[in-house]
């Protein structure tokens, strides 16, 4: 029990829970790092307070500057918390084909600016070479011309921002330290990789022998329009980068789990463990369980609770 004179203490050195109910009949244990506890309700809230922090040192943010960022989930909540917290404006562009009312409404709560951008900007975009989760990528074609457009506007970039990476290597470490350095199995599901790249740099850096699982959604195929029928792939972790996840020599394994898998394993940890998730955490952990039955007693395979269940109550098939 402590007092804390700015929210932002509040960021990182998240519990973890061993998880009973689900892992029933499993011998391997299965822990799970609470990182909807965070503040704003996900991990990101490691990444835009390391993102902003050294934005700041390196003189790159200044005050009165707005912070911009194209994202449709969990980064611009995350932008728009520490950035009310820290007294700069967020602007945030949304895609507006995957608008969910809560995450709107979130953020306006945190006083960010939210401008709508249409999907059908998408493939110039992607032609002009610009990377990341499909739906966004026309967002970060506004936030490039507005960075150089204006002086006083920062973007925070979160898939080629190197902080990110390194705010997962403190989560690396906190895990190392709750398990005092007995994982053998680590699942991660790969949005901007920072999560799994992050973890895996400092776990297999203290133990080599440490599995880590990066995780992909069966459904997802590569372009897929995310409005087609077809379109049923776990949200938030469609990024397309796993072949530069690959390249890292960081991943022993790829699995792919379902999005109907995924949901009802959300479900089941919202209503037999008192978990309230998203979709992929429930990936995170059909992976962690498939790694930990192969495993015996005395294993220990660690995964992450990614976000809040409350995220997703309009539409849950985009997280990103
Ligand atoms: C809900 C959700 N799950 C998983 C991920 C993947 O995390 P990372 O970007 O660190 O790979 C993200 C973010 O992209 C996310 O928002």
């Amino acid at each position: 029990m402590r007092v804390v004179d700015s929210v932002l203490e509040l960021i990182g050195k998240t519990p973890m829970l061993r998880l009973h109910k689900i892992t029933r009949g499993v011998r391997a244990q299965v822990l799970l790092k609470l990182e909807y506890l965070n503040p704003s309700g996900s991990y990101k809230d490691r990444i835009a307070f390391r993102m902003i922090a050294n934005a700041e040192a390196s003189g790159a943010l200044k005050p009165g500057c707005t912070i911009v960022e194209s994202s449709s989930g969990n980064t611009a909540i995350a932008l728009a918390f520490v950035g009310a917290a820290k007294g700069y404006a967020v602007k945030v562009f949304y895609p507006q084909d995957v608008w969910a009312e809560e995450k709107r409404r979130t953020l306006e709560r945190f006083g960010a600016e939210i401008e709508m951008v249409p999907l059908e900007e998408t493939e110039a975009a992607r032609r002009a070479g610009v990377h990341g989760a499909r739906v966004e990528i026309p967002g970060r074609v506004k936030c490039r011309e507005l960075m150089h457009r204006r002086a006083d506007v920062w973007w925070a970039r979160q898939f080629s921002n190197p902080d990110c990476v390194r705010a997962h290597n403190e989560l690396g470490l906190e895990i190392l330290e709750q398990t005092e350095g007995k994982v053998d199995a680590f699942t991660a599901s790969i949005g901007t990789g920072g999560n799994f790249l992050g973890v895996a740099q400092v776990l297999k850096r203290e133990r080599p022998e440490v599995k880590c699982i990066a995780v992909q959604p069966t459904e997802w195929s590569g372009w897929v329009d995310p409005l087609s029928p077809e379109a049923r792939f776990v949200p938030g972790i469609t990024g397309g980068i796993i072949e530069e996840i690959r390249a890292s020599g960081l991943v022993d394994e790829v699995v792919y789990v379902g999005n109907e898998e995924a949901r009802s394993m959300a479900y089941r940890l919202s209503q037999e463990e008192g978990v309230f998730c998203g979709v992929s955490t429930g990936a995170n952990v059909v992976a962690a369980i498939r790694e930990a039955k192969k495993r015996g007693s005395g294993a220990t395979v660690v995964t992450t609770a990614v976000d809040r269940g409350d995220r997703y109550f309009s539409d849950e098939r985009f997280i990103t």
